[in-house]
């Protein structure tokens, strides 16, 4: 195993950690957790020198937490970094924050969490927690012991990440999702580097996109890029390396759902380190990047001058699933995705054709043509 820096912090941690967000499950529909191979995946990871554990209240179903607190029985909680977070949008007085942090520490089976993060941050959530005092709570807790490291995991636009680095000065560490097509992507690189400069460690979550960068075979155009590469790699393998090569990257989360999967990322974690790839390496990603934009059906950048559209028509995030369901083939779930994040007044087929976002659209896109096609293929049948 390779360790980093974290931040201006002493710890140093491994290059991978354990998301246990996707832990294997039983089969069945509301299958839970196979905990013995859970508790093999994990422990194994430990026992080659991974050292940080990442959960949450929500992780299936409440379980995950209950589960890992299982698996580090065994004298494996003292040999990592426990994370887990706060469900923000539980929150609804500030007596919620102790309710839920104790009932964390029961079933995670210890008495303090090494990385505390608020859950999932958004402008909404981290106004409702300075409405209710959270670091009156949370510096108590770091007073206490009960909490070692204080952060936040991150799911908005790069100016509301801004400002809550901002707003307190003694963040530890912050959790954002990036991977080498998310680049531009909610805080993304520069909300990268900048909480780097700031000294806060940076855990990047959904590395692998959620495992559609891991594809075994990727689709042709993409392929042929890594096929040109001198030395040869599996795309999970591509994309992992691409982040441990950068120095504001202090660990790299993947949530691996079978044994082989974290055999094979702790593999490629004692391959990796920063500047551990060649100027031609990191140009192969870049192309592979292109290639895989080259497979979205709309050049939509997401610059928002199509909004608001007089009919409240969601053009810019019908794009984005669109784009997402045709470039990784992510068929029925890319339906569910339109159908479960678009209200129905806000759906492609609500458009009048005024023609006011063609007007607006500074790349000249056929946006009323885009939407019929967008509709047509992520209606439900
Ligand atoms: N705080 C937050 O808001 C938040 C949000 C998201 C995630 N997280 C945390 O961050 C962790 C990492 O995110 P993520 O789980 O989305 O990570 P990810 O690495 O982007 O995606 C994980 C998926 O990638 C696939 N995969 C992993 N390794 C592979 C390999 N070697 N070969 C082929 N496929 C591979 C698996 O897909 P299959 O299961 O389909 O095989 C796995 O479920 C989570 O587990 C969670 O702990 C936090």
């Amino acid at each position: 195993m390779k360790y980093r820096n974290f931040g201006k912090s002493d710890f140093k941690p491994s290059a991978l950690g354990f998301g246990c967000m996707r832990l294997p499950q039983l089969p069945g529909e509301d299958g839970g957790i196979d905990e013995p191979e859970a508790t093999r995946m994990v422990r194994y990871a430990i026992d080659q020198g991974l050292n940080y554990v990442d959960t949450a209240w929500s992780y299936h179903g409440g379980q995950s937490e209950v589960v890992l607190g299982r698996i580090l029985q065994d004298g494996y909680r003292e040999k990592v970094a426990l994370a887990t977070k706060m469900p923000s949008w539980l929150i609804e007085k500030s007596e919620d924050f102790d309710h839920y942090f104790d009932l964390q520490l029961e079933k995670l089976q210890t008495d303090h969490i090494d990385f505390y993060l608020l859950h999932s941050l958004r402008q909404k959530s981290w106004d409702n927690y300075l409405k209710h005092n959270l670091f009156d709570w949370a510096e108590k807790q770091l007073a206490d012991g009960r909490i070692r490291h204080l952060g936040f995991s991150f799911h908005d636009e790069l100016p509301v990440f801004e400002s809550i680095l901002n707003a307190y000065d003694h963040w530890d560490f912050c959790q954002i999702q990036y991977n080498y097509m998310d680049v531009d992507y909610q805080a993304g690189q520069r909300g990268l580097k900048m909480a780097a400069e700031r000294g806060l460690g940076v855990v990047i979550m959904e590395p692998l996109k959620g495992g559609r960068l891991a594809m075994e075979v990727p689709p042709e155009p993409v392929k042929r890029v890594f096929d040109r590469a001198k030395t040869p790699r599996k795309p999970a393998e591509w994309a992992l390396q691409w982040l441990w090569n950068q120095p504001e990257v202090s660990l790299v989360l993947s949530g691996m759902s079978t044994m082989e999967q974290v055999e094979q990322n702790v593999a490629s974690a004692s391959r990796s380190g920063v500047g551990s790839l060649t100027t031609e390496e990191v140009g192969i990603i870049e192309e592979a990047r292109d290639a895989w934009e080259g497979l979205a059906p709309v050049a939509c950048t997401h610059c928002d001058y199509c909004q608001p559209c007089p009919n409240g028509v969601l053009i810019p995030r019908i794009f984005e699933i669109y784009n997402n369901t045709v470039m990784y083939d992510l068929g029925e779930r890319g339906k569910r995705e339109y159908h479960n994040e678009i209200p129905e007044d806000g759906r492609a087929d609500h458009c009048i054709e005024c023609g006011n976002c063609e007007d607006s659209c500074p790349q000249h896109l056929t946006i009323i043509d885009y939407l019929k096609d967008a509709h047509e293929y992520l209606r439900e049948a």
